[in-house]
């Protein structure tokens, strides 16, 4: 398990340092690990404090080259070519292509890649940011997660590191962060958004009424999906919804429907339709009886 700790805290540290950046910053270090740690399930390594940030910090690459304070170089240290140095070095993994976004109805099955090259013995990590979760290393899955699996491919050098996460949920939502353990963590980020299809709630919805003439009602409609969707009102037979007496629209959007002194005249079905963008629109038949 030792170089897993690297990785691990690596990962985790990365997943604190904030959503714009990957830098590890030191004072993070001793504080929040524990809490990362656990967030894992699973992994309760203890991580070393500062180890890695002095790591970090001791790997610059000092081979004479003279950084003014903004951080250009000013100076190339002598005779020091800089592409026959470079050859002697062997190249680090990079990416190779960007992590796509994808949107997908909830109980598909999708695969994200990463892509690589030069990976060398390096590993390629998995996670989700916003959970703090470290879904896989290399070839092994870290999480306890059944729907989670990790593939490569093996005929391409081990550049495209595929997650693969099998009947998405709406948990599933954000960002995987797909990460390179070198001495300063390379990571890349892709979205995975999911959505739901509206789904009305029978029994938080109002059923069949049969109310007195000039009563007030009130009518309910409750939807649950991804984004949240949004309910109409309308009458089944197109005729306008009388509100009130000064009040009569053709459609009416919102959670409830309340009708004012309620007359013979608005007796029959009204629908309550929700939508999210994502079909199939649902909809619910409602009687209003009056009694006069
Ligand atoms: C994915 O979405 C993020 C944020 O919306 C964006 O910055 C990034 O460029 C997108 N990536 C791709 C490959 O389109
Ligand atoms: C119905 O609502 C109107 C307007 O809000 C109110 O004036 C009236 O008293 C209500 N009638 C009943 C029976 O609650």
């Amino acid at each position: 398990m030792g170089p897993w700790y690297l990785i691990g805290a690596l990962l985790l540290l990365s997943a604190r340092a904030g959503d714009s950046t990957n830098k590890i910053i030191p004072q993070q270090i001793g504080s929040s690990h524990t809490n990362a740690a656990n967030g894992v399930g699973g992994m309760h390594h203890h991580i070393p404090k500062n180890s890695i940030a002095t790591n970090a910090v001791n790997n610059n690459n000092n081979k004479g080259t003279v950084l003014s304070g903004n951080g250009v170089i000013v100076a190339g240290g002598g005779s020091i070519s800089p592409s026959s140095s470079l050859n002697t070095i062997t190249e680090e993994p990079e990416f190779t292509e960007y992590i796509e976004n994808v949107t997908v109805p909830a109980g598909r099955n999708i695969k994200l890649a990463c892509s690589v090259k030069n990976l060398g013995s390096y590993k390629v990590a998995w996670m989700h940011f916003e959970q703090s979760a470290i879904l896989t290393v290399h070839n092994h899955v870290i999480t306890r997660n059944p729907r989670i699996s990790v593939t490569h491919d093996k005929h391409d050098r081990h550049r495209s590191w595929y997650l693969h996460i099998n009947n998405v949920q709406e948990e599933d939502k954000g960002r995987y962060m797909c990460q390179i353990n070198t001495v300063t963590a390379k990571t890349q980020f892709g979205y995975l958004n999911v959505v739901v299809p509206p789904n009305i709630d029978d029994s938080l919805s109002s059923s069949d009424v049969i109310v007195r003439e000039n009563s007030n009602i009130s009518l309910r409609c409750k939807a649950t999906g991804s984004p949240k969707p949004v309910i109409k009102w309308k009458r089944d037979d197109n005729s306008r919804i009388t509100i009130s007496k000064n009040h009569i629209v053709s459609e009416w959007e919102g959670d409830t429907l309340e009708l004012t002194r309620i007359s013979r005249l608005d007796m029959g079905a009204y629908l309550c339709i929700a939508s999210n963008g994502v079909p199939p629109t649902v909809s619910k038949r409602i009687k209003v009886s009056v009694d006069y």
